[in-house]
């Protein structure tokens, strides 16, 4: 059993230390809103907090966690926000064009980085 601190409550999970977190997140725990995109650290779409960190749980052993704190979508917000803009908002309160593109690295088959970018200025005027 592996002991996980996910959104402020802790979890007792049956799992493999090398299972990697965002499968022990999505079907252990039942916390879907993670999602899986690539499972290679590229694309972001199972980007959660460690520590207050944007991290891409496919590439985490659950097993090298330990006490650290994991925030998913779910415990960002009630109808959620973006795990990267979050963290890059906790950071930096007044990102510029560039600490936006340097900060969102999630590929988005849409193509909306414009609005994306938009919306991270509308949400730091608000920060
Ligand atoms: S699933 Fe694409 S970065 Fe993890």
């Amino acid at each position: 059993m592996i002991a996980l601190s996910i959104n402020g409550k802790t979890y007792n999970v049956d799992a493999e230390s090398d299972t990697p977190l965002l499968w022990v997140l999505r079907d252990t725990v039942g916390l879907v809103g993670t999602k899986y995109g690539c499972g290679i650290a590229q694309c972001g779409a199972c980007t959660v907090h460690i520590n207050g960190v944007a991290t891409r749980s496919c590439q985490v052993p659950v097993g090298t966690v330990g006490s650290k704190q994991i925030t998913t979508i779910e415990g960002l917000a009630e109808n959620g926000k973006m795990m990267a803009a979050a963290s890059l908002l906790k950071q930096n309160a007044k990102p510029t064009d560039a600490d936006i593109d340097a900060a969102m690295t999630n590929i988005c088959r849409c193509g909306t980085y414009q609005r994306v970018r938009a919306a991270i200025h509308a949400a730091s005027e608000h920060a």
